[in-house]
């Protein structure tokens, strides 16, 4: 990780991650594995073949550069959600993520799930979720990390297609003696020329049906500044969202940052997928300027296996290293990501008195 090794400091912090698609955690191992138990041709002949394909580096803005033969990330995402097909399948990638995150001291985590890039595919949206609510159920009873997902609306997909994904999947969610497997709605995939704004009544009907309400602002996309302030300023009648993932755009602004702050707004920050763009003394700073601010952010991974394998520890690594911060200073991030969860108030509480257990001077 850019020579960085993970302290065992950090290993050792009880962590909330608030910022996992997971579908972006399937290793090439398990989609290996998938792909020849599902007959899913791959584009490769070898899992060499396969690992190598890893190591590519994207083409993040097609639209605005030009299709120079690369992939987007997302292509890619896509691609890999391509071997789930059964509902054993999305329950052996809920679970290797909690396996991961027992290892990591993930306490906690609100995973980002679609339905809409499965049922595209042909399969039906039960299936995607009574995985995924098996593997919440038993990632907790086996390893111990409790987790309260996240639906996302695809926003470069019709409007009216997430409303139906909505409709089927409100049976799993944790309101109306529903199911339990999620409480909030989000927004996901490509955001160009996709502003927050297009999905307001979704995000009204959410709010009436009793969800938590949180939209990604992608870094330096098209109008990314603008998209956080719909995020803060317009959506929900002019309320705005709960939590904004990632919009460190805000940076851009002095009423965006203003607005974070009155509103009280956290951020779900994902250092290591903007580091892949931008450089060290750029990125920190940016950091650096939303904490000085007061601004509350978390550190999170976003889509750790299509990004070089770094994790959330390896996020809280590289923010402790390149924003030069004291043990202290991580413990109160891992208190932020706590107090911005929607965790239920009893593991609420047994993390912040692990991390106020610290010794951290
Ligand atoms: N869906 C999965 N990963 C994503 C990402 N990094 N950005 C937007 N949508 C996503
Ligand atoms: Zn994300």
């Amino acid at each position: 990780m850019n020579g960085l090794e993970i302290s065992p400091f950090i290993q050792s912090l009880p962590k909330v991650e608030l910022h996992v698609h997971i579908e972006g955690t399937l290793t090439p191992a398990l989609r290996w594995r998938l792909a020849k138990k599902n007959n899913v041709p791959l584009k490769y002949a070898t899992y060499d073949e396969l690992l190598d394909s890893y190591k590519v580096t994207y083409n993040h803005r097609k639209e605005v550069n030009g299709d120079d033969g690369r992939p987007t990330f997302l292509e890619v995402y896509f691609a890999g959600c391509q071997v789930l097909c059964d509902e054993d399948d999305f329950y052996e990638l809920g679970m290797a993520y909690f396996e991961k995150c027992r290892a990591m001291n993930v306490r906690y985590a609100e995973p980002f799930f679609d339905t809409q890039a499965h049922t595209e595919r042909g399969i039906p949206a039960e299936v995607v979720m009574n995985g995924y609510l098996r593997a919440q159920r038993d990632g907790a009873r086996i390893h111990g990390v409790h987790s309260t997902w996240i639906f996302c609306f695809l926003r470069d997909r019709p409007f009216e297609d997430g409303m139906k994904a909505y409709e089927a999947a409100l049976q799993y969610a944790t309101v109306n003696n529903g199911k339990g497997l999620f409480h909030a709605v989000g927004l996901a995939s490509n955001e160009f020329d996709k502003p927050p704004l297009l999905f307001e009544e979704a995000f009204l009907r959410a709010r009436d049906d009793g969800l938590h309400i949180t939209m990604h602002c992608d870094v330096d996309q098209k109008d990314a500044a603008d998209h956080v302030h719909e995020a803060i300023f317009q959506v929900c009648t002019g309320r705005g969202t709960e939590r904004i993932d990632h919009g460190l755009n805000a940076v851009d602004r002095p009423e965006l940052i203003q607005g974070l702050l009155d509103r009280n707004i956290p951020l779900t920050l994902c250092p290591h997928a903007y580091h892949r763009r931008q450089k060290t003394e750029v990125l920190f700073s940016k950091i650096q300027k939303l904490l000085e601010a007061g601004v509350k952010v978390s550190i999170n991974s976003d889509d750790p296996t299509l990004m070089h394998d770094v994790w959330i520890d390896g996020a809280l690594q590289k923010t402790q290293t390149y924003c030069a911060l004291s043990k202290s200073d991580m413990v109160q991030l891992c208190r932020n990501a706590v107090e911005m969860s929607w965790a239920p108030k009893d593991i609420k509480a047994g993390i912040l008195n692990e991390l106020d257990a610290i010794d951290s001077p």
